[in-house]
C-alpha cells in the first residue's frame, strides 16, 4: 500500500507505511525513553551575567524555589571572574543536575572593553571538554558530566534608558555560541509604563546591533500559542528575593516595603514566573539549540585540524584518508621547520662567531699597542739610566780630586788637617767650599776659627742629608 509522503519525517521519506494486523509493542519505546531519562537525571546548565548585585543570587533562589549559596561579591575585582556551582535538585521522581555560573565583577572595571573575554572563553571551554570526551578512543559520554551553557540570563540594569555599551559587546560576542534570554533585574524599581517603554527601546537596539536573542519555539503545535505570547514579553522584567512573606495566611517569596508587597511569583508585579514557565517548559529545546551551537563549535575546531568530510574533487573521504593526509602534510610542516630552524641556528652560530673574532682583534691591537708602549719607556729608561751612570761616574771623578786637593792641603798646614778631619767624614764636601776654608785658615784667630767651624759643621749636614734625600 502506497502512502503519501506528507507529513513525514524527512528520514522517511520514500518508505511505505504500512499498517499491523496486531499488536506488536513497539509502542512502548517512548516510555522506554522516559524511564532511561529519569533514571539517568536531566543536567541543566545556566550562566548569569549582570553588574555586581543586580540580583542575580536572588533570582535564581526564586526561580527554583530554593535558597542557593548567596555570598555577595566584591566590586574590587581586576577583572571579570565566574564562579560555578553544581546543585542536584529533585521534584517528584525527576532529578536535575543543575549547574549555575555567575559573573563576578562584572562592569566594575574602569576599562570594560573586554569584560566579556572571560566568559566567552568559559563557554568556548566548556565545548573544548565536550569535543575531547567525544574524541577520546574509550569514551563515556553518557556519564559525562556535560557543562556546556544551555541558557545565558542576561541583566539589564534597570535604567529605564537604553542598553550600555559593555551589553552590546557582550551580548554580540555571545550570541553565537548561546541561547541569550535579556532580563531586566530589580524590575521593581521602574514604574509600569517606564518599564514598557524600556523593553521596546531594548528590543529595537538589539535588532538594530544585529543581536541575536533566544526565541521560545513556535513550529511545535502544543507550545507555539503560549510561546509567541511570551515572546513579546521579552525582556523579561524580573524580580527576585530570598525571603518569605506572609500574605494572609501563606508565605510567600516576595519583597516587602514601607508602601507594599512586591510579588516574586505574581505575574502583574513581574515576569518571574513566566521566566521560570518558559525555561521549564521549553529546556529541551534550549539543550537542542546548544547541541546545534556545539556543531558549529566543533565543525570550526575539525575544520583548524585539517578534517573534512568532501575531498578536493568533491569527493567524500574517509577518516583513514584524512588522517593519512594529515599525516603528509604534518611530515612536510615538520621538515620545513627543521630546515628553517637549522637556518636561524646557523645564522646565530656564524654572527657570533663574527662578533668573537672583531673581539679578538681588538683585544690583539690592544695587545700591540701596550707593547710598543712599554718598548718605547724602556728605551727611555735605558737612556735615563745612561745618563745617571755618567753623573755617576763624574762625581767620582770630582771626588777622587777633592781627595787628593785635601790630602796635599793636610800636608802643608797642620791646623787645617785638624779642620780636614772634620771636612773628611763629608766626602762629598763642594771641593772649592773646601779650597776657601783653606786658604783663610792662616789668618783667622781660634775664636773665629771655632765659629767658622760649626758653620762649616752645619753646611756639610746640610749637605749630607739633601745627598740622603737625593
Ligand atoms: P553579586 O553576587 O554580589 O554580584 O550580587 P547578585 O547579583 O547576586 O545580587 P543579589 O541577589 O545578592 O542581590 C543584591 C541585593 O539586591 C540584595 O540586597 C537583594 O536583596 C537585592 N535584590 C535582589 N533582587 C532584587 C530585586 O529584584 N529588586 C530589588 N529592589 N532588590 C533586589
Ligand atoms: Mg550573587
Amino acid at each position: 500500500m502506497a502512502a503519501s509522503n506528507a507529513g513525514r519525517h524527512p528520514q522517511n521519506v520514500g518508505c511505505r507505511t504500512l499498517s499491523l494486523s496486531a499488536h506488536v509493542g513497539f509502542d512502548s519505546l517512548p516510555d522506554q525513553l522516559v524511564r532511561k531519562s529519569i533514571k539517568h537525571g536531566f543536567c541543566f546548565n545556566i550562566l548569569c551575567i549582570g553588574e555586581t548585585g543586580i540580583g542575580k543570587s536572588a533570582l535564581m533562589s526564586s526561580l527554583f524555589n530554593t535558597n542557593f549559596d548567596n555570598s555577595p561579591s566584591t566590586h574590587f575585582l581586576s577583572s571579570v571572574r565566574l564562579r560555578t556551582q553544581t546543585y542536584e535538585l529533585q521534584e517528584s521522581n525527576v532529578l536535575l543536575k543543575l549547574t549555575i555560573v555567575k559573573t563576578l565583577g562584572f562592569g566594575d572595571q574602569v576599562n570594560k572593553a573586554d569584560s566579556y573575554q572571560p566568559i566567552v572563553d568559559y563557554v568556548d571551554a566548556q565545548f573544548e571538554a565536550y569535543l575531547e570526551e567525544e574524541l577520546k578512543v574509550i569514551r563515556s559520554l553518557f556519564s559525562y558530566h556535560d557543562t556546556r551553557i544551555h541558557v545565558c540570563l542576561y541583566f539589564i540594569s534597570p535604567t529605564g534608558r537604553s542598553l550600555k555599551t559593555i551589553d552590546l559587546l557582550t551580548m554580540r560576542n555571545l550570541d553565537s555560541k548561546v541561547n541569550i534570554i535579556p532580563v531586566i533585574g530589580k524590575a521593581d524599581s521602574i514604574s509600569k509604563t517606564e518599564l514598557q517603554e524600556f523593553k521596546k527601546k531594548i528590543m529595537s537596539e538589539l535588532v538594530s546591533n544585529g543581536i541575536r536573542i533566544y526565541q521560545f519555539p513556535t513550529d511545535d503545535e502544543t507550545v507555539s500559542g503560549i510561546n509567541t505570547m511570551t515572546n513579546g514579553y521579552l525582556p523579561f522584567a524580573v524580580v527576585g528575593s530570598m525571603e518569605k512573606v506572609k500574605v494572609g495566611n501563606k508565605m510567600v517569596r516576595a519583597r516587602q516595603y514601607p508602601w507594599g508587597i512586591v510579588k516574586v511569583e505574581n505575574e502583574s508585579h513581574c515576569d518571574t514566573i513566566k521566566l521560570r514557565r518558559m525555561l521549564c517548559t521549553n529546556m529541551e529545546d534550549l539543550r537542542e539549540k546548544t547541541r546545534a551551537y556545539y556543531e558549529s563549535y566543533r565543525c570550526c575546531r575539525l575544520e583548524k585540524l585539517g578534517c573534512r568530510d568532501i575531498g578536493p574533487e568533491n569527493k567524500s573521504i574517509s577518516l583513514q584518508e584524512v588522517v593519512e593526509a594529515k599525516r603528509l602534510e604534518f611530515c612536510l610542516e615538520k621538515e620545513e621547520k627543521e630546515k628553517k630552524i637549522k637556518q636561524q641556528f646557523m645564522q646565530k652560530v656564524n654572527k657570533k662567531a663574527a662578533v668573537l673574532e672583531e673581539a679578538e682583534q681588538q683585544v690583539l691591537t690592544k695587545f700591540e699597542r701596550l707593547m710598543l708602549t712599554h718598548q718605547e719607556e724602556k728605551l727611555k729608561l735605558g737612556e735615563k739610566k745612561k745618563i745617571l751612570e755618567d753623573e755617576i761616574a763624574q762625581f767620582i771623578e770630582k771626588k777622587a780630586i777633592t781627595e787628593s786637593i785635601l790630602s796635599q792641603v793636610s800636608v802643608s798646614t797642620p791646623v787645617v788637617s785638624l779642620k780636614t778631619q772634620g771636612l773628611q767624614k763629608n766626602q762629598d764636601f763642594q771641593p772649592e767650599v773646601q779650597c776657601f776654608c783653606v786658604r783663610d785658615e792662616g789668618t783667622v784667630n781660634v775664636g773665629e776659627q771655632s765659629e767658622r767651624e760649626s758653620e762649616k759643621e752645619k753646611l756639610e749636614k746640610e749637605n749630607s742629608s739633601r745627598e740622603f734625600q737625593e
